[in-house]
């Protein structure tokens, strides 16, 4: 279309359809940006003025402990009082304004939101060969909703998405921030990146056969600086590196590297530059110490790390995000799920050495964040991992700050997200027993708030939602 704007839809110009005649061949495209800047917030604040309150809706949650994320002993007959989206006071007995909604969880443990660090939020295993080749983006976009209410529903109200195909990871975290769709907060990396023959590529197929329309493999800093500038454009919030070889692929090691440390660092950097955070998968202890000397963030998996991988983690503050409940659904399912021999082979070379060194690391004191991999097994099913991580050595406290205080820091997000204090999100959940005693007791939660609106309410304990003056305070 000569002189046409931006394509929006086969061919049609924004100019086009919005019905503004000649508009594409005529007005400067900057023009018509300008144009709709001026008149998209007014629009938008008159739709919002109409339906804002007053004033901001004062909520009081009430339960018999909480756990407040910080790693102090439960706060007895707990009061949280939220103002819209976000906590104002936590305390004893706390005094509740007379016009504020009460919500008596009764005998439950209220705890922070759930956070996973790493998640992929928009599939689910099925059939290997119906996934890889009767399946298009758009079956798994039309569906990615699903896992985020599940998600959601199973405590977790914010997320890491550590890569998805075609940026539907993106689009699910806009809908549900937009308030379109339920889900958690989350941080998406769009294209996990990786370099050829690896972990974010098709290796093992016809080499004539294409898969989707955006790869994130990239070869040499050049191209890895170019594909975080990429990812970044589109919209990730994070950038997620294949630093070593994985399971769920059909390299023949599972422990080998797949980039330099000259390579991982120009991504460090890059990523770096537009304030992105890297989260580098590996398994392999080489790949693990390259990425560790190369700064990134977070290690994920971290299966065969060594002392040496231990000690650089300490030093540079790195999080490790092992995924240690994976390798029971893996072996248990993916047999039956038709997955290659030689994935479930590397698979049972993974599993017990993972969590034998995920206890070491527990041991050293290594900063551990919760990620589970969730999208390699159902979502929903993110709290089994709690109980896993007590089994390998870690108390229900440190599990519990595993997936609230200290993922937060990992994902940058301390100020609002992973404890119950003041200026937070009232991001809540509770459950009915002491999960302080049984760390299952997370698998079953009753209720969950984020932002200040309840998006799931269960309990026996569901006393009802009175108003302060009628309730007994
Ligand atoms: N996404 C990971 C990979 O393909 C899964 C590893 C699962 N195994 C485990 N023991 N954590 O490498």
């Amino acid at each position: 279309m000569p002189g046409g704007g931006t394509e929006y839809y086969n061919g049609a110009t924004l100019a086009s359809l919005l019905s503004i005649p000649d508009m594409s061949m005529q007005a400067p495209r900057h023009l018509l940006a300008r144009l709709l800047t001026l008149v998209l917030p007014l629009v938008v604040t008159a739709a919002h003025a109409e339906d804002a309150p007053a004033s901001p809706r004062r909520v009081a949650v009430r339960a018999a402990r909480l756990v407040d994320g910080r790693g102090g002993a439960p706060l007895t007959d707990a009061v949280v009082l939220i103002e819209g989206e976000r906590i104002t006071a936590v305390g004893q007995r706390l005094k509740i304004p007379a016009d504020a909604q009460v919500i008596d969880l009764g005998k439950a443990t209220l705890l922070p939101g759930f956070i996973d660090a790493h998640t992929h939020i928009t599939s689910q295993p099925g059939n290997y060969y119906e996934d890889m080749f009767r399946k298009s983006p758009i079956d798994y976009a039309v569906v990615a909703h699903l896992y985020a209410r599940r998600t959601l529903e199973a405590g977790f109200t914010t997320a890491r998405d550590v890569g998805a195909g075609e940026f539907i990871d993106v689009s699910l975290r806009n809908a549900i921030d937009s308030g379109t769709l339920p889900g958690p907060r989350l941080q998406v990396a769009g294209l996990g990146i990786g370099a050829t023959g690896g972990h974010a590529d098709n290796t093992g197929f016809s080499p004539y056969l294409k898969f989707g329309q955006f790869s994130g493999v990239a070869d040499g800093v050049d191209e890895l600086r170019k594909m975080v500038r990429f990812n970044v454009k589109s919209g990730a919030n994070l950038i997620k590196v294949m630093a070593g070889a994985g399971v769920l692929s059909e390299e023949e090691s599972v422990g080998a590297p797949q980039y330099s440390e000259e390579e991982l660092k120009a991504l460090v950097q890059e990523a770096a530059m537009w304030d992105r955070k890297v989260a580098a998968h590996a398994h392999g202890a080489e790949a693990i110490k390259r990425a560790l000397r190369a700064g990134v963030a977070s290690v994920e998996h971290a299966s065969f790390i060594d002392d040496e991988g231990i000690r650089l983690a300490k030093e540079r503050g790195a999080y490790l995000v092992m995924d240690v409940y994976n390798d029971d659904y893996i072996m248990a399912e993916f047999k039956r799920l038709g997955y290659p021999a030689k994935i479930l082979a590397k698979e049972a070379l993974v599993g017990r050495t993972q969590r034998e060194n995920f206890r070491k690391a527990v041991r050293a004191g290594v900063k551990l964040a919760y990620g589970t991999d969730a999208g390699v097994y159902p979502h929903g099913w993110n709290a089994k991992q709690f109980a896993k991580m007590v089994e390998w050595g870690m108390t229900p406290m440190q599990a519990i700050q595993a997936a609230t205080v200290h993922a937060a820091d990992l994902l940058g997000w301390s100020d609002r997200v992973g404890s119950v204090q003041p200026g937070r999100f009232a991001d809540l959940v509770a459950v009915e027993g002491d999960p302080l005693r049984d760390v299952r007791e997370l698998e079953k939660v009753t209720f969950v708030m984020k932002g200040g609106e309840v998006f799931k309410r269960t309990a026996p304990a569901a006393a009802g939602v009175a108003s302060a003056s009628g309730a007994a305070q």
